[in-house]
């Protein structure tokens, strides 16, 4: 068994991302018992028809194949021992996976939501992040998750899940980080423009100090004490996944580039002209079909009403004054 899981740890080093949950070393596990013993049969099976075409090939011109009808205890043979190892992954495969689908009775409840192209999660004291997963260490965490538009999913490669995130429906997922570290999150489903850029982290928390980071954000939305109100308002343009579509020195993406934008007239697509202030950054925020910029798309940027109060929006005004 030691040699097994010896041979495990190789194996995994060197193909798959590390394991960093309880049910990663389970799936792992099955993954491996299944790819190796295909690789040994396949191996098998090609050395047994090499060596058949050597040893029955025809030697001389006048040679006659024998009539051979069948062979049963070759056929039971080659019957039952596929049988079996279909048996066994089949028992395991459902062992791991039961494990993976019922989620453990005293699991931390944290509401994950998903909108193009940024993934936020609110805690049970009220607390929120965008763009990182706090969850503590050894404890079983428990996602109940939804979407606000289109369908994403949410993969952690290095926990071995992966589950849809569908609007107008909850899905749930849950695993168990044993060691303080950080996991990296996808959406593995296609969803738009920002699609390859909708990614967050898992933060897992040493014991306590996971208690320390919900208390200290239990205020939802609050400027944190070490930073300047620019300083967070470009933290939050990244939490928030803002620089998906806008650029900050100047180069055209999906939306307009901030470099240089405040106190600067925009043409908008009716033609009319706007001056670009705290007004307009607004507005723009929280209501983005309002006011369209001339030669960009309408209908991509979603709504953050509800998403970041007051001063949040004032600290990314703040920041955007700054990009001259
Ligand atoms: Cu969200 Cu892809």
């Amino acid at each position: 068994m030691n040699l097994f899981n010896d041979l495990l740890n190789w194996l995994n080093d060197l193909f798959l991302p590390p394991a960093k949950s309880t049910l990663a070393h389970q799936t792992d596990a099955l993954f491996w018992f299944v790819h190796l013993s295909s690789f040994v049969l396949t191996i098998g099976l090609i050395a047994v028809i090499v060596y058949f075409i050597i040893k029955y090939r025809r030697q001389s011109e006048d040679e006659v194949t024998p009539l051979i009808t069948h062979n049963n205890q070759l056929e039971v043979t080659w019957s039952v021992i596929p049988l079996i190892l279909v048996i066994v992954v089949f028992g395991w495969g459902y062992k791991v996976f039961v494990n993976q689908q019922v989620v453990p009775d005293d699991a931390y409840e944290v509401n994950v939501t998903a909108q193009k192209w940024l993934w936020r999660f609110e805690y049970e004291n009220g607390a929120t992040s965008t763009g990182q997963l706090h969850v503590p260490e050894d404890r079983p965490v428990k996602l109940v998750m939804s979407s606000n538009d289109v369908i994403h999913s949410f993969f952690v490669p290095a926990f071995r899940i992966k589950q849809d995130v569908v609007p107008g429906r909850y899905t749930e997922m849950w695993f168990n980080a044993p060691d303080p570290g950080e996991a990296q999150v996808f959406c593995t489903e296609y969803c738009g423009t920002g699609h390859s850029d909708m990614m967050a982290t898992v933060v897992v928390h040493e014991q306590g100090e996971f208690e320390d980071w919900l208390a200290e954000n239990s205020g939802g939305g609050s400027k944190p004490d070490d930073l300047s109100p620019a300083e967070w308002g470009e933290q939050l343009t990244q939490q928030n996944a803002c620089r998906t579509c806008h650029s900050i020195d100047g180069s055209k993406m999906t939306g307009p580039s901030w470099k240089g934008i405040f106190g600067h007239e925009a043409t908008l697509s009716d033609g009319s002209t706007v001056t670009v202030d705290e007004n307009y950054i607004r507005e723009s925020i929280l209501e983005p079909e309002a006011k369209i910029v001339e030669g960009y798309q309408a209908g991509l940027m979603p709504t953050y009403q509800g998403q970041l109060n007051d001063k949040q929006i004032n600290a990314i005004i703040e920041y955007i004054k700054t990009l001259k």
